[in-house]
């Protein structure tokens, strides 16, 4: 099998050379390009693995290339070089689609890492089922156009080493997301490390996440290893990480931004090779607002957002879903699997479910306990009544308002509403609202919405 093949774009002759050096012990070829146009010409005349590009080229910018790469070679990744500490170029590039940065002046253990992970990226583009994946992992379930826009994401941002993150109310899934991410990864071989910001007392948090040494204080009776360590090669998912107090806020954006940790009382630093992932039920950008989370942070870890909608956006998966879950509890329990009878599967339908996921599970659990011969009515899952739904329509409006106006105000709304339901994807927020595709273009355009 021959070698693999590296695109290397830099303008500056001793950086190609050292890359093209450090490559080739990797034993992979490389060519190298001096500025965009000679870049994209070794583009459309070989076939690569991987490319290495820098950022300022005397003829443009490493985003271009990436975003060239991205629309062109969609299976080629593709990693910038930036400029020391400057993070801006490195988010930007991960928005554009690269799937990691390295700074300057490189680091060759780290180029050589992220090589290595680029070239297993190829390698799984086959999907093939890797040795050792084999056990039976829970599924990301549904079939609704939701449920397949989140699958698809998660595919392409397991390619990525852009920190994720996940947003969405409480049991929508955001824990398994992050876990698909992971699966799916080049990382895959590596630990998937979840830590609950919210759960570690104040006092031992920098210990939990960076380690320490023996001694380094009263209670240090051996050295210990911290989060980022046991993530190394991994991931690291951060759950609930609005819960995080401010001071870890700092030292948790150092150790992202360096790529490195420092466990209390070391001497030196440890580079670490980790992708993060985070996760909250929390309105985050509302917390960064009223200053209760730092902003550099929240730009660092919200990379690329991955948010999983609501059960009640995805009625649609409710029956497979349940149907998923009482075979699991029957599975567990021993027994048999119920079924659910009619009126109570409508019920389930006609639900809120302002626990998500988690409370149809929940429901399930408790009325496989309550039921009787093998069929769950509608008693049997203790549905709690709905309060009144709110009223986001506005029905208060100035009754001085003209009538047009008042119903153009409700349009807009119903209309944004379902567009933010549906990600903007307009076909889906037409088939929503009631109305064709073209009614929905047309009403945006006379709403000025587009
Ligand atoms: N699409 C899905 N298919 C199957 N099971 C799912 C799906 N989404 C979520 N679940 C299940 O629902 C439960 C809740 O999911 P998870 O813990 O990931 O939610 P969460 O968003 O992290 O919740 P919280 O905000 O409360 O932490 C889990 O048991 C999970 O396995
Ligand atoms: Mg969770």
């Amino acid at each position: 099998m021959s070698n693999p093949l590296a695109l290397i774009v830099d303008d500056e002759p001793d950086i190609r050379e050292l890359l093209e050096i450090t490559l080739g012990r990797m034993n992979i070829d490389a060519r190298t390009a001096e500025d965009l146009h000679s870049a994209r010409q070794l583009l459309e005349s070989e076939r690569f693995d991987l490319c290495l590009t820098d950022m300022r080229l005397p003829d443009g910018n490493g985003i271009e290339l990436v975003e060239n790469i991205n629309q062109h070679y969609p299976e080629l990744p593709v990693a910038v070089i930036t400029a020391h500490g400057n993070m801006d170029s490195a988010v930007q590039a991960l928005k554009a689609g690269a799937f990691d940065f390295v700074s300057k002046p490189v680091d060759l253990g780290m180029l050589r890492k992220l090589v290595n992970t680029a070239l297993k990226l190829e390698r799984n583009d086959t999907g093939a089922a890797r040795p050792g994946n084999s056990k039976q992992k829970p599924e990301l379930l549904g079939k609704s156009p939701a449920a397949e826009r989140i699958r698809t994401l998660i595919r392409k941002l397991a390619r990525s080493q852009a920190p994720v993150f996940i947003s969405g109310e409480s049991g929508t899934g955001k824990e398994l997301a992050a876990r698909q991410i992971h699966q799916q990864s080049p990382r895959a071989d590596h630990s998937f490390i979840a830590v609950n910001c919210g759960a570690i007392p104040q006092e031992l948090m920098e210990s939990e996440f960076f380690g320490h040494m023996k001694g380094s204080f009263t209670g240090a009776i051996s050295d210990k290893q911290g989060l980022f360590q046991a993530a190394d090669g991994g991931t690291l998912f951060l759950d609930e990480v609005a819960d995080l107090p401010l001071n870890m806020q700092v030292k948790l954006l150092r150790a992202i931004q360096e790529k490195s940790i420092r466990p209390i009382g070391a001497q030196r630093e440890i580079p670490v090779d980790v992708r993060i992932t985070s996760a909250t039920h929390k309105d985050l950008a509302a917390l960064v607002e009223s200053g209760h989370f730092r902003q550099d942070l929240f730009y660092r870890i919200n990379v690329i957002e991955l948010p999983i909608p609501t059960l009640r956006e995805r009625r649609d998966d409710i029956p497979l879903l349940a149907d998923m879950m009482l075979s699991r509890i029957a599975a567990y329990t021993g027994g048999s699997k119920p079924r659910i009878d009619r009126d109570a599967l409508q019920a389930l339908l006609g639900y809120s479910f302002p626990g998500n996921i988690r409370e149809l599970e929940n429901i399930l659990e408790r009325a496989v306990a309550l039921c009787e011969n093998g069929i769950i009515t509608r008693e049997d899952l203790q549905i709690p009544t709905d309060p009144a739904p709110e009223r986001t329509t506005p029905l208060d409006v100035d009754p001085d308002m003209p009538l047009e106006a008042h119903l153009e105000q409700v349009e807009r709304n119903m209309i944004t509403t379902a567009l933010e339901a549906t990600h903007w994807n307009k076909t889906a927020a037409a088939k929503r609202l009631g109305i064709s595709f073209r009614a929905l273009r047309y009403k945006l355009e006379k709403l000025g919405l587009e």
